[in-house]
């Protein structure tokens, strides 16, 4: 039997470039050995944007298209919204009894994300429970593995944690499921920030438009220390090159303006502009892909309806299994 894979997102809006890279790739990838479910965590959303539902609910469609655009395939991944199995909901208020208050505001990822999101001495308590509530979506359908980035580290720590807590008291019921970290990449903003991100509004979206392409590209940032095109550049952490490097695929023009923008031969402008070329061949099929799915709302529907009841089924299982270990099986 196929290796049970968990992984997700919360749906806060359209997806990026820098998503991309760091895990749509390697999802299309992963579906034809894995069986793949693809959690939309409108729940988890919620947490911190439970003062605009509106924006959450569009944005479950939204993540579909992204999904869908770069090939993640149906038949072959479960989709799922997560606030349409309440088995994870079950599933985290009895896990809250496995944790101490002390533990969750340990968690780095949401010790940062707290600090980021300046809520100071009003932090909600469902904010802060968000890893708990995410231990609950893994295990209500015992994945195996979760691949995530670095930043999710914390959370699939702590799912291992409660698991282990969980089956200690209680019996076997849950496998202690393991990271799978690909090759990690992180791709930096247009700005040049260390990280693309939609609250940053640096990122490149899957389903920008060529004239917005083109203007973000032509504005990224390069290397501050340069002035005129006839200065030796840098390449090393020079955003327009990180990009030229995970999507030109013509290697030999990108190691010719490298020479050249290190020798002082070429100018921003140029390497930009081969960038957008690149890009936008990138984008292309994606951006095409994405608008044909939009028109067949039914299909959405339809997609979205048969991955939940899937998924339903497996957490519905996990949570007799559960009852029954923790004698509230009445
Ligand atoms: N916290 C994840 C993120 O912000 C999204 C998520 C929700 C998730 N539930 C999950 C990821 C379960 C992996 C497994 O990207």
């Amino acid at each position: 039997m196929k290796k049970r894979i968990l992984t997700g997102d919360r749906p806060t809006g359209r997806m990026h470039l820098g998503h991309y890279v760091g895990s749509l790739k390697n999802r299309v990838k992963l579906q034809d050995s894995y069986d793949q479910f693809l959690i939309i965590a409108d729940v988890q959303a919620l947490t911190d944007n439970f003062e605009h539902p509106e924006k959450v609910r569009a944005s479950i469609k939204e993540v579909l298209l992204d999904y869908l655009a770069v090939g993640i395939d149906p038949k072959k991944s479960t989709i799922f919204i997560q606030s349409l199995i309440p088995e994870i909901a079950e599933l985290t208020v009895f896990y809250l009894d496995l944790v101490t208050l002390e533990r969750v505001l340990r968690n780095p990822t949401v010790k940062d994300e707290i600090k980021q999101k300046g809520f100071g001495q009003n932090i909600p308590a469902g904010f802060a429970m968000y890893p708990v509530s995410q231990a609950a979506d893994i295990t209500a359908f015992n994945a195996d593995l979760v691949p995530v980035g670095a930043d999710q580290l914390p959370m699939i720590e702590q799912t291992r944690e409660i698991v282990r807590r969980f089956n200690s008291l209680y019996g076997k019921v849950f496998v202690e499921p393991d990271p799978l970290i690909g090759e990690v990449k992180r791709l930096p903003g247009i700005d040049g920030n260390a990280k693309m991100s939609k609250s940053l509004d640096n990122a490149i979206y899957l389903s920008d438009g060529e004239d917005e392409l083109k203007r973000k590209v032509m504005g990224m940032y390069t290397d501050p220390a340069r002035i005129h095109p006839t200065d030796p550049g840098k390449i090393e952490g020079n955003p327009v090159f990180i990009y030229h490097e995970a999507f030109n695929p013509n290697k030999k023009e990108v190691e010719d303006l490298e020479r050249r923008y290190e020798e002082g031969r070429v100018g921003d402008v140029e390497v930009k502009e081969k960038l957008f070329v690149a890009l936008n061949e990138f984008l292309k099929p994606i951006r095409e892909r994405r608008s044909e799915f939009a028109k067949e709302g039914a299909r959405l529907d339809k997609i979205l309806t048969d991955g939940t009841a899937r998924a339903r089924e497996v957490a519905k299982e996990t949570m007799k299994q559960v009852r029954k270990a923790m004698k509230i099986d009445y």
